[in-house]
């Protein structure tokens, strides 16, 4: 599918070196990409835990990406501040947990840092509908969140098709996100369907030859 956007790899610091993140968003700049995916979980949304805004100050100070933090959290509108304070650049909040979600967006947008929404697998995506005006990006999870190195959900790909049409019919601007099992073949089904932002963890870190795989995902 023709898209007006470049196609962005935001390479997920989940499956880098946690002992070395300064090494592991070295690796993202020297492979020429512009953006780092930040998974923040929380244990309850998700059965994992990850890191913190005093995890994501630390690495603005080392970092000019831009900072794409996918907060997977029951309560992400109590971090809103943290995190922006912190230096992130776009905030995607889960459309699953219980809270005020439009007016977390607007906190976000109101601070002027990009914001989405996040579906799991098996949410519909008509749960986003009303949310989209709003969205700068939407992000498809295509496995389960909560942690790297599972495999592509091929069932989310109807969810792309409409996500993508609904973007041209309704004259909507958000970008269009997967996180979860990207390789070189799942994203180009992906892309093939209108998506413009490929999250990778696993498949980025494993590329003995980074700067090539970053190339050949977004061709
Ligand atoms: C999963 C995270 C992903 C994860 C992707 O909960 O949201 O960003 O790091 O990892 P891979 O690419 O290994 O599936
Ligand atoms: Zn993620």
């Amino acid at each position: 599918m023709n898209n007006s956007r470049p196609t962005l790899l935001a390479p997920s610091i989940l499956a880098g070196d946690h002992a070395d993140m300064r090494a592991s968003l070295r690796v993202i700049e020297e492979a020429g990409l512009e953006w780092v995916h930040l998974d923040i979980m929380d244990g309850h949304f998700v059965p994992n835990l990850t890191f913190g805004p005093q995890t994501v100050r630390a690495l603005r100070q080392n970092s000019s990406l831009f900072f794409d933090v996918h907060l997977m959290l029951d309560n992400p509108h109590q971090f809103i501040a943290p995190f922006i304070d912190a230096g992130a650049d776009q905030i995607t909040i889960h459309l699953e947990p219980d809270y005020p979600i439009k007016e977390t967006l607007q906190e976000i947008k109101k601070k002027n840092v990009r914001c989405g929404v996040v579906l799991n697998p098996d949410t519909p995506v008509e749960t986003a509908e009303e949310f989209l005006p709003l969205c700068d990006i939407v992000l498809l999870m295509t496995v389960q969140p909560g942690f790297g190195g599972q495999a592509f959900r091929e069932d989310v790909l109807p969810k792309i098709k409409t996500l993508s049409q609904w973007r041209g019919e309704r004259g909507l601007d958000y970008r269009l996100q997967v996180d979860g099992g990207i390789d070189l073949l799942t994203a180009h089904h992906c892309t093939e369907l209108g998506v413009d932002t490929l999250v990778a963890g696993t498949a980025f870190y494993k590329a003995s030859d980074k700067a090539a795989f970053a190339k050949q995902i977004i061709a």
